[in-house]
Protein backbone atom coordinates (compact mmCIF):
# COMPACT_ATOMS: atom_id res chain seq x y z
CA UNK A 1 0.00 0.00 0.00
CA UNK A 2 1.73 3.25 -0.94
CA UNK A 3 -1.09 5.53 -0.33
CA UNK A 4 -0.75 8.09 -3.29
CA UNK A 5 -3.41 6.31 -5.96
CA UNK A 6 -5.45 9.11 -4.34
CA UNK A 7 -3.19 12.22 -5.74
CA UNK A 8 -2.59 10.09 -9.09
CA UNK A 9 -6.56 10.11 -9.59
CA UNK A 10 -6.66 14.37 -8.50
CA UNK A 11 -3.90 14.38 -11.41
CA UNK A 12 -5.87 12.63 -13.74
CA UNK A 13 -9.03 14.59 -13.04
CA UNK A 14 -6.78 18.23 -13.10
CA UNK A 15 -5.87 16.64 -16.79
CA UNK A 16 -9.77 16.47 -17.75
CA UNK A 17 -10.24 19.64 -16.45
CA UNK A 18 -7.68 20.96 -18.60
CA UNK A 19 -8.89 19.31 -21.75
CA UNK A 20 -12.99 21.07 -21.03
CA UNK A 21 -11.52 24.31 -20.38
CA UNK A 22 -9.91 24.04 -23.67
CA UNK A 23 -13.17 23.95 -25.47
CA UNK A 24 -15.15 27.22 -23.32
CA UNK A 25 -14.73 30.30 -24.17
CA UNK A 26 -14.80 33.49 -21.41
CA UNK A 27 -17.35 36.13 -22.85
CA UNK A 28 -18.80 38.80 -22.01
CA UNK A 29 -15.76 40.86 -20.94
CA UNK A 30 -13.98 43.88 -22.36
CA UNK A 31 -10.64 45.55 -21.87
CA UNK A 32 -7.35 43.52 -21.13
CA UNK A 33 -8.03 43.09 -17.24
CA UNK A 34 -11.28 42.53 -16.90
CA UNK A 35 -10.69 39.35 -19.56
CA UNK A 36 -7.65 38.21 -17.22
CA UNK A 37 -10.04 38.29 -14.13
CA UNK A 38 -12.74 36.21 -15.73
CA UNK A 39 -10.95 33.61 -17.14
CA UNK A 40 -9.21 33.15 -13.59
CA UNK A 41 -12.91 33.27 -12.34
CA UNK A 42 -13.91 30.32 -14.88
CA UNK A 43 -11.41 28.45 -13.67
CA UNK A 44 -10.27 28.84 -17.43
CA UNK A 45 -6.09 29.26 -18.08
CA UNK A 46 -3.82 31.72 -18.88
CA UNK A 47 -2.20 31.15 -22.44
CA UNK A 48 1.25 32.84 -22.94
CA UNK A 49 -0.71 35.17 -25.89
CA UNK A 50 -2.86 36.07 -23.53
CA UNK A 51 -2.45 39.74 -21.46
CA UNK A 52 -1.52 39.71 -17.99
CA UNK A 53 -0.45 41.76 -15.14
CA UNK A 54 2.98 42.44 -14.32
CA UNK A 55 3.21 40.68 -10.93
CA UNK A 56 1.16 37.91 -12.44
CA UNK A 57 4.34 37.00 -15.28
CA UNK A 58 7.21 37.91 -12.20
CA UNK A 59 5.64 35.68 -9.67
CA UNK A 60 5.24 32.58 -11.88
CA UNK A 61 8.80 33.41 -13.69
CA UNK A 62 10.15 33.32 -10.23
CA UNK A 63 7.88 30.44 -8.84
CA UNK A 64 8.78 28.05 -11.75
CA UNK A 65 12.25 29.05 -12.40
CA UNK A 66 12.79 27.97 -8.49
CA UNK A 67 10.86 24.83 -9.21
CA UNK A 68 13.53 24.24 -12.51
CA UNK A 69 16.01 24.89 -10.19
CA UNK A 70 15.48 22.27 -7.91
CA UNK A 71 15.41 19.77 -10.84
CA UNK A 72 18.32 20.72 -12.07
CA UNK A 73 20.35 20.87 -8.58
CA UNK A 74 18.21 18.05 -7.43
CA UNK A 75 20.12 15.76 -9.27
CA UNK A 76 23.06 15.73 -7.09
CA UNK A 77 22.11 14.36 -3.75
CA UNK A 78 21.21 11.22 -5.33
CA UNK A 79 23.68 11.30 -8.20
CA UNK A 80 25.86 10.71 -5.71
CA UNK A 81 24.89 7.74 -5.39
CA UNK A 82 24.52 6.23 -8.66
CA UNK A 83 28.38 4.36 -8.50
CA UNK A 84 27.40 3.00 -5.30
CA UNK A 85 24.12 1.26 -5.90
CA UNK A 86 23.97 -2.20 -4.43
CA UNK A 87 23.13 -3.89 -7.52
CA UNK A 88 22.78 -3.39 -10.90
CA UNK A 89 18.80 -3.19 -11.32
CA UNK A 90 19.03 -0.64 -8.52
CA UNK A 91 21.62 1.55 -10.18
CA UNK A 92 19.63 1.22 -13.66
CA UNK A 93 16.37 2.51 -11.25
CA UNK A 94 18.63 5.31 -9.79
CA UNK A 95 19.84 6.21 -12.86
CA UNK A 96 16.19 6.96 -14.54
CA UNK A 97 15.02 8.81 -11.84
CA UNK A 98 17.79 11.07 -12.00
CA UNK A 99 17.21 11.50 -16.21
CA UNK A 100 13.72 12.07 -15.17
CA UNK A 101 14.47 15.19 -12.55
CA UNK A 102 16.62 16.77 -15.65
CA UNK A 103 13.59 16.15 -17.69
CA UNK A 104 11.71 18.12 -15.04
CA UNK A 105 13.89 20.74 -15.10
CA UNK A 106 13.46 21.10 -18.67
CA UNK A 107 9.89 20.94 -19.30
CA UNK A 108 10.16 23.83 -16.74
CA UNK A 109 12.52 26.06 -18.20
CA UNK A 110 10.53 25.56 -21.23
CA UNK A 111 7.10 27.03 -19.66
CA UNK A 112 9.01 29.88 -17.97
CA UNK A 113 10.51 30.52 -21.49
CA UNK A 114 6.59 31.12 -22.51
CA UNK A 115 6.94 34.09 -20.26
CA UNK A 116 9.36 36.08 -21.97
CA UNK A 117 12.82 35.03 -20.28
CA UNK A 118 15.46 32.66 -21.89
CA UNK A 119 16.73 29.75 -20.29
CA UNK A 120 20.34 31.35 -19.97
CA UNK A 121 19.49 34.17 -17.80
CA UNK A 122 17.60 31.78 -15.36
CA UNK A 123 20.41 29.67 -15.47
CA UNK A 124 22.44 32.90 -15.03
CA UNK A 125 20.66 34.16 -12.04
CA UNK A 126 21.05 30.59 -10.23
CA UNK A 127 24.48 30.64 -10.53
CA UNK A 128 25.08 34.21 -9.47
CA UNK A 129 22.44 33.20 -6.19
CA UNK A 130 20.19 35.61 -7.48
CA UNK A 131 17.60 32.75 -7.58
CA UNK A 132 17.16 29.82 -5.23
CA UNK A 133 16.07 26.43 -5.27
CA UNK A 134 14.50 24.13 -3.02
CA UNK A 135 16.72 24.00 0.85
CA UNK A 136 16.08 20.45 0.98
CA UNK A 137 18.96 19.79 -1.64
CA UNK A 138 21.23 21.21 0.73
CA UNK A 139 21.28 18.31 3.19
CA UNK A 140 23.95 15.50 2.20
CA UNK A 141 23.01 11.83 0.99
CA UNK A 142 25.34 9.91 3.78
CA UNK A 143 24.03 6.09 2.97
CA UNK A 144 21.78 4.05 0.67
CA UNK A 145 18.62 4.19 2.73
CA UNK A 146 18.72 8.32 2.07
CA UNK A 147 18.28 7.26 -1.65
CA UNK A 148 15.09 5.56 -0.14
CA UNK A 149 13.88 8.45 2.37
CA UNK A 150 14.60 10.99 -1.04
CA UNK A 151 12.22 9.18 -3.21
CA UNK A 152 9.69 8.23 -0.41
CA UNK A 153 9.65 11.90 1.58
CA UNK A 154 11.32 14.60 -0.84
CA UNK A 155 9.85 13.25 -3.54
CA UNK A 156 5.98 12.62 -1.69
CA UNK A 157 6.40 16.03 -0.55
CA UNK A 158 6.81 17.04 -3.93
CA UNK A 159 3.92 15.44 -5.03
CA UNK A 160 1.84 16.74 -2.42
CA UNK A 161 2.78 20.53 -3.04
CA UNK A 162 2.79 19.33 -6.85
CA UNK A 163 -0.44 17.76 -7.51
CA UNK A 164 -2.56 21.45 -6.92
CA UNK A 165 -0.26 22.97 -9.42
CA UNK A 166 -1.82 20.68 -12.12
CA UNK A 167 -4.88 23.47 -11.70
CA UNK A 168 -2.41 26.67 -11.67
CA UNK A 169 -3.91 29.41 -13.72
CA UNK A 170 -1.14 29.91 -16.19
CA UNK A 171 -1.77 27.19 -19.05
CA UNK A 172 1.80 26.25 -19.75
CA UNK A 173 3.02 25.36 -16.08
CA UNK A 174 -0.41 23.15 -15.68
CA UNK A 175 0.10 21.36 -17.99
CA UNK A 176 3.83 20.66 -17.11
CA UNK A 177 3.08 19.66 -13.67
CA UNK A 178 0.76 17.21 -14.67
CA UNK A 179 3.42 15.31 -16.77
CA UNK A 180 5.63 15.76 -14.05
CA UNK A 181 3.54 14.63 -11.18
CA UNK A 182 2.66 11.38 -12.87
CA UNK A 183 6.66 10.69 -12.74
CA UNK A 184 7.21 11.91 -9.55
CA UNK A 185 4.54 9.34 -8.26
CA UNK A 186 6.59 6.61 -9.32
CA UNK A 187 10.09 8.06 -7.78
CA UNK A 188 8.21 8.14 -4.29
CA UNK A 189 7.15 4.48 -5.21
CA UNK A 190 10.65 3.16 -6.00
CA UNK A 191 11.97 5.48 -2.64
CA UNK A 192 9.08 3.48 -0.41
CA UNK A 193 10.23 0.50 -2.39
CA UNK A 194 13.73 0.88 -1.10
CA UNK A 195 13.26 1.53 2.53
CA UNK A 196 10.66 -1.14 2.76
CA UNK A 197 13.37 -3.47 1.42
CA UNK A 198 15.92 -2.52 3.99
CA UNK A 199 13.43 -2.21 7.04
CA UNK A 200 12.56 -5.80 6.46
CA UNK A 201 15.85 -7.39 5.74
CA UNK A 202 18.93 -7.42 8.56
CA UNK A 203 18.69 -5.66 11.85
CA UNK A 204 21.46 -3.42 10.35
CA UNK A 205 19.49 -2.97 7.12
CA UNK A 206 16.41 -1.81 9.38
CA UNK A 207 18.82 0.61 11.54
CA UNK A 208 20.32 2.49 8.21
CA UNK A 209 16.58 2.47 7.01
CA UNK A 210 15.13 4.48 10.10
CA UNK A 211 18.53 6.34 10.61
CA UNK A 212 17.75 8.08 6.96
CA UNK A 213 14.00 8.43 7.65
CA UNK A 214 15.31 10.47 11.01
CA UNK A 215 17.70 12.37 9.47
CA UNK A 216 14.97 13.44 6.31
CA UNK A 217 11.81 13.72 8.50
CA UNK A 218 11.69 17.58 9.41
CA UNK A 219 13.86 18.56 5.84
CA UNK A 220 11.09 17.24 4.15
CA UNK A 221 8.19 18.95 6.40
CA UNK A 222 9.92 21.97 5.69
CA UNK A 223 9.51 22.09 2.24
CA UNK A 224 6.10 23.49 2.38
CA UNK A 225 7.74 26.50 2.96
CA UNK A 226 7.04 28.71 6.58
CA UNK A 227 3.76 28.36 8.57
CA UNK A 228 0.95 30.48 7.13
CA UNK A 229 1.24 33.33 9.46
CA UNK A 230 5.16 34.11 8.02
CA UNK A 231 4.38 33.19 4.29
CA UNK A 232 4.92 36.63 2.16
CA UNK A 233 3.53 35.24 -1.30
CA UNK A 234 0.60 33.03 -0.49
CA UNK A 235 -2.52 35.36 -0.41
CA UNK A 236 -1.98 36.68 -3.67
CA UNK A 237 -0.82 33.52 -5.23
CA UNK A 238 -4.20 32.13 -3.75
CA UNK A 239 -6.48 34.76 -5.74
CA UNK A 240 -4.50 33.89 -8.65
CA UNK A 241 -5.03 30.35 -8.52
CA UNK A 242 -1.02 29.93 -9.06
CA UNK A 243 -1.48 28.26 -5.20
CA UNK A 244 -4.13 26.50 -4.31
CA UNK A 245 -3.73 25.28 -0.70
CA UNK A 246 -2.09 27.19 2.19
CA UNK A 247 1.52 25.70 3.31
CA UNK A 248 -0.20 24.36 6.55
CA UNK A 249 -3.07 23.12 4.71
CA UNK A 250 -0.40 20.90 2.50
CA UNK A 251 1.99 19.87 5.26
CA UNK A 252 -0.61 18.56 6.87
CA UNK A 253 -1.93 16.46 3.98
CA UNK A 254 1.50 15.04 4.12
CA UNK A 255 2.13 14.43 7.82
CA UNK A 256 -1.20 12.46 7.30
CA UNK A 257 -0.07 10.59 4.20
CA UNK A 258 3.44 9.64 5.72
CA UNK A 259 1.96 7.96 9.26
CA UNK A 260 0.21 5.57 7.47
CA UNK A 261 2.66 4.63 4.92
CA UNK A 262 5.29 4.87 7.66
CA UNK A 263 3.19 1.84 9.56
CA UNK A 264 3.60 0.10 6.71
CA UNK A 265 7.02 0.27 6.39
CA UNK A 266 7.66 -0.83 9.99
CA UNK A 267 9.60 1.97 10.41
CA UNK A 268 8.59 5.23 13.11
CA UNK A 269 8.20 9.42 12.13
CA UNK A 270 10.97 10.69 14.53
CA UNK A 271 8.05 12.87 16.63
CA UNK A 272 6.93 11.83 19.97
CA UNK A 273 4.09 13.98 19.69
CA UNK A 274 2.43 12.29 16.51
CA UNK A 275 -1.02 11.32 17.53
CA UNK A 276 -4.41 11.51 16.15
CA UNK A 277 -6.71 14.58 16.84
CA UNK A 278 -9.83 12.68 16.76
CA UNK A 279 -11.66 16.59 16.43
CA UNK A 280 -9.42 17.92 13.98
CA UNK A 281 -9.46 14.43 11.84
CA UNK A 282 -6.14 15.00 11.13
CA UNK A 283 -2.62 13.79 13.32
CA UNK A 284 -0.75 16.66 15.45
CA UNK A 285 2.80 17.06 14.82
CA UNK A 286 5.83 18.86 15.79
CA UNK A 287 6.63 21.67 13.12
CA UNK A 288 10.07 21.55 11.95
CA UNK A 289 12.73 24.09 13.01
CA UNK A 290 11.88 26.86 10.73
CA UNK A 291 14.65 29.02 11.66
CA UNK A 292 17.03 26.69 10.20
CA UNK A 293 15.17 26.57 7.10
CA UNK A 294 15.92 29.88 7.04
CA UNK A 295 19.33 29.06 7.77
CA UNK A 296 19.55 26.68 4.71
CA UNK A 297 17.60 29.04 2.54
CA UNK A 298 20.13 31.83 3.13
CA UNK A 299 22.91 29.92 2.27
CA UNK A 300 23.93 27.44 5.73
CA UNK A 301 23.27 24.41 4.94
CA UNK A 302 25.25 21.76 5.15
CA UNK A 303 26.09 21.08 1.26
CA UNK A 304 24.82 24.84 -0.36
CA UNK A 305 28.72 25.56 -1.20
CA UNK A 306 29.26 22.11 -2.33
CA UNK A 307 25.80 22.00 -4.70
CA UNK A 308 26.33 25.77 -6.34
CA UNK A 309 30.06 24.91 -6.74
CA UNK A 310 29.05 21.74 -8.71
CA UNK A 311 26.78 23.35 -10.82
CA UNK A 312 29.04 26.21 -11.75
CA UNK A 313 31.59 23.57 -12.60
CA UNK A 314 29.11 21.69 -14.75
CA UNK A 315 28.04 24.70 -16.35
CA UNK A 316 31.22 25.47 -17.18
CA UNK A 317 32.63 21.88 -18.42
CA UNK A 318 29.10 22.08 -20.75
CA UNK A 319 29.97 25.37 -22.63
CA UNK A 320 31.45 23.91 -25.74
CA UNK A 321 28.31 21.37 -25.67
CA UNK A 322 25.89 24.49 -25.73
CA UNK A 323 27.88 26.55 -28.14
CA UNK A 324 28.38 23.27 -30.79
CA UNK A 325 24.62 23.13 -30.25
CA UNK A 326 23.73 26.47 -31.32
CA UNK A 327 26.37 26.99 -34.13
CA UNK A 328 24.77 23.35 -35.34
CA UNK A 329 21.12 25.18 -35.10
CA UNK A 330 22.56 28.27 -37.16
CA UNK A 331 24.16 26.36 -40.06
CA UNK A 332 21.04 24.04 -40.43
CA UNK A 333 18.57 27.57 -40.27
CA UNK A 334 20.85 28.67 -43.40
FE1 LIG B 1 11.15 16.03 -10.29
FE1 LIG C 1 11.30 13.23 -8.42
Amino acid sequence: MYGNDGLLGEVEAAEEALRDAAGRQVSGSEGLEEYFTAVIEADQKIEPRDWMPDSYRKTLIRQIAQHAHSEIIGMQPEGNWISRAPSLKRKAILLAKVQDEAGHGLYLYAAAETLGVSRDELVQMLLEGRQKYSSIFNYPTLTWADVGAIGWLVDGAAIVNQVPLCRCSYGPYARAMIRICKEESFHQRQGYEILHTLAHGTDGQKALAQDSVNRWWYPSLAMFGPPDADSTHSAQSMAWKIKRFSNDELRQRFVDMCVQQAEVLGLTLPDPDLRWNEERQAYDYTQPDYDELKRVISGDGPCNRQRMAHRRGAHAEGAWVREAAAAYAKKRSR
